[in-house]
């Protein structure tokens, strides 16, 4: 798995590698038949997770946005308060943690200083902890009460891009088995969750023909210096990922941002040399979803009218989104909450193209490192 094989970088391959390491990290933990979740590996009893009160997430970089994410899933099939914090703030929160709270630790490379911190201060105040780890026996996972892994396979490049989706994979796996131990999911409402889930790496495999148009935008944008994303709900955190992984390999400017926020600041700085990325994917099933898209609608209409120039993110056939937008990116259709996992890989892919276009080192960014292991 270590090995580049045919792909010219290490983050090209594990951009390719995704369908294989969602499938590998979805198989082991999936009964269709019996429509159940078999998550043994969190190692806390049924009888506890029914009396949680509320989750934290902790972690950094990319693995916090899988947590941002992980959040909407569980608040919506668990209907349980989930918080999010970033691991190097935990300790200034004072956060009142106590029992009958759980601390979900999630790190690819299960060594960062700061997590690993903020889990050892949530065991002193009498939290359990459940560690997501791409690194077995990783220091992170060894620590925690239970682990469950990500089996995406070795990742090499700085930036993470195979752990992400399959970290996002495992935290719907959490929120459905949460729900079918707590009562929140029915039977046939789990078996339509797992259906669902199995489909998506063969759906990623779809997202990865975009690469050539991908590389394409790099080709038109790669001289920009600054960039917004946006998205709403979990969409927000697939926003600010993809904003992270150009930072990251192509060292130009780019922000995160929900986009019904951008009315409150943002706005000012749209015009032809701010380019906008903003997911606009609807699934037609669910009314809050088509609401959103409604706005996304008029949120581009509004860039383009600030002559900003607009790549857009959206369900495949989307011709509405396509008239509106310059560029537009199509990913098959999925529900609300497992569609960043799709949606995340244009984005991947545009950030992959940029530092090509731009000749740097790619899988080798300036001034990171692949785990930060010192606070
Ligand atoms: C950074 C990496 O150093 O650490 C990021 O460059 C990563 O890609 C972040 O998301 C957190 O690392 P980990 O291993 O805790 O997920």
């Amino acid at each position: 798995m270590s090995d580049k094989g045919k792909f010219p970088h290490y983050m090209l391959k594990e951009i390719f590698d995704q369908p294989q390491g969602l499938r590998d990290t979805i198989a082991p933990r999936v009964s269709l038949e019996s429509a159940r979740v078999c998550l043994d590996e969190v190692r806390i009893s049924e009888e506890e997770l029914r009396c949680l009160r509320r989750i934290n997430i902790v972690a950094s970089g990319t693995s916090r946005h899988a947590g941002m994410a992980g959040q909407y899933m569980i608040q919506e099939l668990v209907n349980l308060p989930v918080d999010v914090d970033y691991s190097s703030e935990f300790e200034y929160r004072n956060l009142l943690i106590g029992r009958g709270e759980l601390t979900m630790l999630i790190t690819q490379s299960g060594e960062t200083a700061d997590t690993s911190a903020a889990q050892r201060e949530a065991k002193a105040k009498g939290s359990r902890t459940v560690a997501i780890s791409n690194v077995i026996d990783s220091t992170i996972a060894r620590e925690a009460d239970g682990v469950l892994y990500t089996y995406a396979g070795t990742e090499i490049s700085i930036a993470s891009t195979k752990a992400f989706t399959a970290q996002l994979a495992v935290l719907y796996l959490f929120a459905v088995y949460l729900g079918q131990v707590r009562g929140t999911l029915r039977k046939d409402r789990v078996r339509s969750h797992l259906q669902e889930l199995l489909e998506i790496p063969g759906k990623v495999e779809i997202v990865l023909q975009s690469a050539p148009a991908c590389r394409r935008l790099a080709e038109i944008y790669h001289t920009m210096q600054d960039f917004l994303f946006l998205g709403r709900a979990i969409h927000y955190p697939v926003a600010m990922d993809g904003a992270l992984k150009l930072k990251e390999v192509s060292y130009i400017h780019a922000e995160g941002y929900p986009t019904g926020e951008t009315k409150h600041g943002p706005n000012a700085l749209i015009d032809e040399s701010l380019p906008v990325v903003i997911i606009a994917t609807c699934d037609p099933e669910d009314q809050a979803a088509v609401l959103r898209y409604e706005k996304n609608l008029a949120s581009i209409k509004s860039f383009k009218q600030q002559s900003g120039r607009v790549i857009a993110v959206a369900t495949a056939g989307d011709e509405q989104v396509a008239s509106l937008a310059d560029h537009t990116i199509f990913v098959p259709p999925a529900s609300e909450l497992l569609s960043p996992i799709l949606e995340i890989v244009p984005l991947q892919l545009f950030a992959y193209y940029m530092a090509v276009e731009k000749g740097l080192d790619v899988d080798r960014p300036r001034n990171l490192v692949k785990s930060v292991t010192l606070e």
